[in-house]
C-alpha cells in the first residue's frame, strides 16, 4: 500500500507541516536577503533585483575600476580639482600606459594620495608605484573563481538537501502521477540551471544572467508547488478509504 500524507497520524502531520512552513520562511528570507544585498549591485537600489544586478554580481561591471570608483566616491575629497580627477579617468580609459602615468598620474598620487597610501596604518593600500596604481585600476570582472567556487559549494549542499526534503514530501501527495513527477523534478532542475548559469555568467557571457533570473523564478514556483501542495494534501484532502 502506498503511504499518503493525508493518512498520517496527527503528530506526523504537525511535524511535516511545521517543517514545510519553516522551509517557506527560509525561502522568504533568502529572497529578502537577495533583494537587500544583490539589488544595489548595479548602483541602482530602487525597485526589485534586476538582470543587471545579476550581471554585476556574477560577471562584474567591466567598465568600473576600484580606482575610478574611489576617486568618484570616498576619495573624491582628497582630489581638489575636477580636472585632476578627469585626468586620472582618462589615463584609465587610455589603457593605463606607463608614460602617461609618469607624466600625469604620478604627480597627483604624490601630491594627494601617498600620504595615506600606504603611509598611514589605515588603509594598507599602496599607490606609490606604476604597478600598484595600474593594479588598482583593473576592470571589475566579478567575483574571483575561488570565491564563486566557495559560494557554489555551500549553496549546492544546502539547496540540494532543501530540494530533496521538499520533493520527498511532495511525492507522498495524492495529486496525479504526472503532476507529482513534475513537482518532484522542478526544484532540482531549477537549482541545476541556477548554479550552472552563475558560472556561465561569470565565465562566458553576461547574457546568461537572464537564465539565472529565470531559474530563480523557477525555484520560487517549485517551492510554492511543493510546500502548498503538500500542506493542502495534509489538511484539506478527503481521505479515500
Ligand atoms: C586621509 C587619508 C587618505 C587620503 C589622502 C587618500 N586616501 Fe584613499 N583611502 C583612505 C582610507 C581610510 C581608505 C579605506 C576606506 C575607503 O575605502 O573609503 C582608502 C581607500 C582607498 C582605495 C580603496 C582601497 C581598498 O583596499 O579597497 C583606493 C583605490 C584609494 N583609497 C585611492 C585613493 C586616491 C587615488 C587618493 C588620492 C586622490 C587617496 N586614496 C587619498 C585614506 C586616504
Amino acid at each position: 500500500m502506498q503511504i499518503r500524507l493525508s493518512q498520517l497520524s496527527i503528530q506526523l502531520k504537525i511535524a511535516i507541516s511545521s517543517f514545510l512552513l519553516s522551509m517557506g520562511y527560509a525561502y522568504l528570507f533568502a529572497q529578502i536577503n537577495l533583494q537587500l544585498n544583490t539589488r544595489p549591485a548595479d548602483g541602482d537600489a530602487s525597485g526589485l533585483a534586476t538582470v543587471q544586478d545579476i550581471v554585476v554580481t556574477y560577471h562584474g561591471d567591466r567598465s568600473q575600476t576600484l580606482l575610478g570608483q574611489k576617486i568618484n566616491g570616498s576619495m573624491r575629497q582628497y582630489l581638489p580639482d575636477e580636472e585632476d580627477k578627469i585626468a586620472i579617468e582618462q589615463w584609465i580609459n587610455n589603457g593605463r600606459t606607463e608614460e602617461e602615468y609618469t607624466e600625469v598620474v604620478q604627480p597627483l598620487m604624490d601630491a594627494y594620495c601617498v600620504s595615506c597610501h600606504p603611509y598611514g596604518d589605515q588603509p594598507d593600500y599602496p599607490l606609490e608605484t606604476y604597478e600598484q596604481v595600474f593594479a588598482s585600476a583593473e576592470p571589475d570582472s566579478g567575483p574571483s573563481i575561488g570565491k564563486l567556487a566557495r559560494f557554489t559549494h555551500y549553496h549546492a549542499f544546502g539547496m540540494g538537501i532543501f530540494a530533496f526534503l521538499l520533493s520527498f514530501t511532495f511525492a507522498f501527495t495524492t495529486f496525479s502521477s504526472p503532476f507529482r513527477t513534475f513537482g518532484v523534478a522542478l526544484p532540482f532542475l531549477s537549482i541545476f540551471l541556477d548554479i550552472t548559469c552563475w558560472w556561465l555568467t561569470r565565465l562566458i557571457s553576461p547574457a546568461f544572467a537572464y537564465l539565472v533570473y529565470f531559474a530563480g523564478l523557477m525555484t520560487g514556483v517549485s517551492f510554492a508547488i511543493t510546500i502548498f501542495g503538500s500542506l493542502y494534501d495534509i489538511w484539506f484532502r478527503k481521505v479515500e478509504e
